[in-house]
């Protein structure tokens, strides 16, 4: 950095693209991902994983297995550690030979290559007895159940005034199903671990998006103290969701290490094991039902969600979640009911809840708009809400209305021939949409920092947060800077440890709110103890610790960030193909607290929401309960060559009740709301209404 950058950043170091500072230990391979810590003579775990979808391993032969050259131990449950019963079915693997879900772990194999591992594991033979499994999500199953909350904390249903009169009466309805598929959460750095016992105490390089949380889930299943479990994550190559809280192969990888004390074990999954271990987005079913009166403003909003969980342990996602938020309408419905299934454990992916739950419903608005003879935005801006709807509190700052404008100006919005099926290049229809986006700001209890100040002129940042490749290194360093009135040269952060301060973990979109608000508690604690020094800093430092500040606005507004998704779509007419020449997204995020990392997130969300809208689907065998196709050679992620231009920009918001810094949570935002806008421009291309994803060739044919 030269001295010019350094006194710009030292003036206002919140809001300028400063560039990664992990950067070049990122793309020169140093930075550290958790299998690549050096560690001394590691030892190499391979899985046993069930080979049927429900029954029981009524005969497990490792002979074979262990009398191979290279191999150290072979894991089953006749050797596994007993662990506590914490109540989680996910993680308590190999207590009996019960198998609750294909691909669940039965064992492993550690030797002293992965190859080994992996050659002995094949060898170990397996006898089940099998019982009839279920994993098929209906809306008509006569099993379905309401959960008694939904992630995390949610009231399942709600109700305000009287839907179903209302609906009765409106002058223009709609009711219509959609659905979205299982979707896998595929971080370009697989999930992966490596796991050693000392003195009865378990360090875990693991790749996860809180050190903290897999502290908090790993040492009661291990009858541990919390400290007596240490999680070292400085690098993460992506999360999504799926390393918020820690799956089976973090427990079989520290099961392993207990057979080789004192060597630590290696366990990186595949690919193919991925897609059977570490979670993946439920499949959504939608009921969508709207009424509106004659001037297209809406009387009645309902959303009823069937989805699925998992028989072994419940995952309730929040899909009906942003329905209570988005518009006006006196007479409101909202529910979830759950089919628990023989199936793996559905977890977090990128805006669980927000993202399959602005789907159905933005589709819907699209529909309904048409329906009353409005332009799609026209008629948003005119169901949008003065107060939070179900809550009825004022928004903290709520600039969807702007969001829209903006968007359609960038994008050409007002050329557009609303009728669908008129426009045509060669053999591609072309037409236009967009959808609203929206993510709830959340603060994660319970984080501290630390800031040591030197006579060197440094400032020391501890806190025990994590980067799954946001930005959180760059981001947080800046808030310590501003905060501290230095330039960001000045402070060197570490983050990645339960050495460090306790923290939360990176999900919900909150890491900035959870982990810059204690930073700038204790950066203005310790200037203040720094000004009782005359300024100068003494020769054993000056050291301050914060907690997170409580944050009264909580529980006085509603506090939600918004946007504006638009897409230009061509569909051909001949092979059904869709393309996506042209997306665009107008945000209202609060303060960016770094114009280049936070566009990076807002593009990689608009990136996976084009994906799920052309691609993604997990199909899982019905007669075998497993996905088939479990890798990126058959499950497809979007690529360049499905869009043209991308556009991310967002408007200037100030939100003073949020948090110190004014900024909102970027991570999920950017995912919500693009597949609807897809889904709406093939509609506009080709008048055919999909209401399921993905929107694969054969939708339009
Ligand atoms: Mo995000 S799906 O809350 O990690």
């Amino acid at each position: 950095m030269t001295t010019a950058e350094e006194s710009m950043l030292r003036a206002n170091a919140i809001g300028t693209p400063l560039t990664r500072l992990d950067g070049t230990e990122k793309v020169t391979g140093t930075a550290p991902y958790a299998v690549e810590h050096p560690v001394d003579s590691p030892a190499h775990l391979h899985p046993l994983q069930a080979a049927i979808a429900l029954g029981r391993a009524t005969g497990i032969d490792t002979s074979a297995a262990e009398a191979e050259p290279g191999v150290l131990a072979v894991l089953t449950h006749a050797n596994a550690p007993r662990l506590a019963s914490t109540g989680n079915g996910e993680l308590e693997i190999l207590q009996s030979g019960e198998v609750g879900y294909r691909g669940q772990f039965l064992g492993g194999v550690i030797a002293e290559t992965p190859e080994i591992a992996r050659r002995a594991a094949d060898l170990i033979r397996v006898h089940y007895e099998r019982y009839e499994h279920d994993v098929e999500l209906r809306a008509d199953r006569d099993d379905l159940y309401k959960p008694e909350q939904v992630n995390p904390a949610f009231d399942t249903d709600t109700a305000q005034g009287d839907a179903d009169g209302a609906l009765a009466s409106a002058a223009v309805t709609l009711d219509a199903t959609y659905s979205t598929p299982m979707e896998h959460n595929n971080p370009m750095e697989p999930h992966a671990t490596i796991a050693c016992w000392t003195d009865g105490e378990l360090t875990l390089h693991d790749s996860t998006q809180g050190v903290y949380w897999t502290q908090a889930a790993v040492a009661p299943l291990f009858e541990l103290d919390q400290q007596q479990v240490r999680v070292i994550s400085p690098h993460v190559g992506g999360g999504f969701g799926s390393k918020g809280i820690p799956h089976p192969n973090v427990v079989l990888a520290a099961m392993a290490a207990r057979l080789v004390p004192g060597r630590p074990v290696k366990f990186p999954l595949t690919r193919q094991q991925m897609f059977s271990v570490v979670g993946y987005r439920t499949p959504t079913i939608q009921h969508v039902r709207l009424g509106a009166d004659e001037q297209g403003r809406l009387s009645a909003i309902t959303l009823d969600v069937v989805e699925q969980t998992a028989k072994v342990k419940e995952f309730a996602e929040q899909t009906a979640i942003p329905t209570r938020t988005m518009y006006a309408a006196p007479h409101r419905r909202t529910s979830h009911r759950l089919a628990a299934l023989d199936t793996p454990v559905p977890t977090w992916m990128r805006a669980p809840g927000e993202c399959p739950g602005m789907f159905g419903p933005e589709v819907a608005m699209d529909e309904m708009a048409l329906a009353c003879g409005l332009d799609p935005i026209e008629f948003r801006v005119r169901n949008e809400p003065e107060t939070d709807p179900e809550s009825g509190l004022p928004f903290s700052s709520r600039n969807l209305v702007a969001c829209l404008r903006e968007g359609a100006r960038r994008f050409g919005w007002h050329d557009r021939d609303p009728r669908p099926g008129t426009r045509r290049h060669g053999e591609w229809l072309v037409g236009t949409g967009v959808a609203a986006s929206t993510y709830p700001v959340f603060a994660m209890p319970g984080s501290q920092a630390t800031i040591r100040a030197t006579p060197d002129g440094r400032y020391a940042v501890r806190i025990g947060a994590v980067d799954i490749g946001t930005g959180t290194w760059t981001a947080l360093t800046q808030i310590a800077a501003d905060a501290l009135e230095v330039s960001v040269g000045e402070v060197d952060l570490e983050i990645g440890s339960t050495t460090l301060p306790t923290a939360s973990g990176a999900g919900g979109s909150s890491g900035i709110n959870s982990w810059g608000s204690p930073i700038v508690a204790a950066a203005r604690t310790l200037r203040a103890r720094l000004d009782e020094h005359g300024g100068t800093v003494p020769a054993e430092g000056v050291e301050a610790t914060e907690g997170m500040p409580d944050n009264p606005h909580t529980s006085q507004y509603a506090m939600h960030s918004f946007g504006a998704q638009f897409a230009e779509v061509w569909v051909n007419a001949d092979t059904g193909e869709v393309s996506v020449p042209r997306l665009l997204g107008i945000f209202a995020a609060g303060r960016i607290i770094n114009a280049r990392t936070g566009r990076s997130q807002l593009l990689g969300g608009m990136t996976m929401g084009l994906s799920m809208a052309l691609h993604e689907e997990s199909v899982l065998d019905p007669r075998f309960g497993h996905v088939v196709n479990h890798d990126l050679a058959e499950y497809h992620i979007a690529t360049n060559a499905d869009v043209g231009s991308l556009e991310v920009d967002w408007l200037d918001e100030h939100d003073p009740y949020v948090n110190p810094m004014g900024s909102k949570g970027i991570g999920e935002l950017g995912i919500t709301g693009t597949a609807a806008a897809i889904t709406n421009a093939a509609y506009h291309a080709t008048g055919i209404r999909v209401r399921e994803l993905p929107l694969h060739p054969d939708k339009f044919l």
